[in-house]
């Protein structure tokens, strides 16, 4: 028997063209939520903030910032996910949050001192965006299990995906995820071999 997640990895692929009228189920959009909350993070931050948009302004307007890119004006759903990046100052109330959480009772200093040395301002963006990517391939092959078509975008104008989503300051987009139903059957795999 095929391992399930193995297949669910084997299924996937970046699909460009979704089906139109054929929506995500709230329960389906739930279920890739919960995939992407129980992702790993570093320090256990979980740096991030999932934004569902299935409505025909909301859509129209991330596929415009995705450049009209087909996968994104043709998507039913999208999940926008949210780097959560001033929420990382090592002083930040979110952090203490986590922190605790993290100690499980015991004492959070260790952790503290560990992130202190970790933390630098200057790349601290980019280091939240990489977190966000843990949360996006938990989605993407839970969406391939659930039969659903999927595509992760990176190319997007930044600030207008930032206007879109109505950001606050400090938060800034990571990665879209254009989802629905493929309008065709998955490519071949181009991948390197193994050795
Ligand atoms: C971080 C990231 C950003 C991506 N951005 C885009 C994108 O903007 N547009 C797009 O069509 N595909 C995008 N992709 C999909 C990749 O092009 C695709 O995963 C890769 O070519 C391998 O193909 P496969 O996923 O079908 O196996 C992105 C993938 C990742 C991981």
């Amino acid at each position: 028997m095929k391992p399930p997640l193995l297949d669910a990895i084997q299924q996937r692929y970046a699909c460009r063209q979704f089906i139109a009228d054929r929506p995500v189920s709230a329960d389906a959009l739930a279920v890739l939520l919960e995939a992407g909350r129980l992702a790993p993070s570093a320090f256990g931050l979980e740096p991030w903030r999932f934004v569902i948009v299935t409505d025909a302004a909301g859509k129209a307007a991330i596929a415009h910032a995705c450049f009209g890119q087909p996968a994104a004006t043709t998507a039913a759903a999208f999940i926008a996910i949210v780097a959560l990046v001033d929420e990382l100052d090592p002083d930040s109330d979110y952090v203490r949050a986590r922190f605790e959480a993290e100690a499980r009772g015991a004492d959070a200093a260790p952790i503290y001192d560990a992130y202190r040395v970790h933390y630098q301002a200057d790349s601290i963006t980019a280091w939240a965006q990489g977190q966000c990517n843990f949360a996006a391939a938990q989605m993407l092959l839970q969406a391939a299990h659930l039969g659903l078509g999927s595509c992760p975008i990176g190319g997007f104008d930044a600030a207008a995906l930032t206007s879109v989503l109505k950001l606050p300051p400090g938060e800034t987009p990571a990665l879209v995820i254009a989802l629905g139903h493929c309008s065709y059957p998955a490519p071949e795999r181009l991948r390197k071999p193994l050795d």
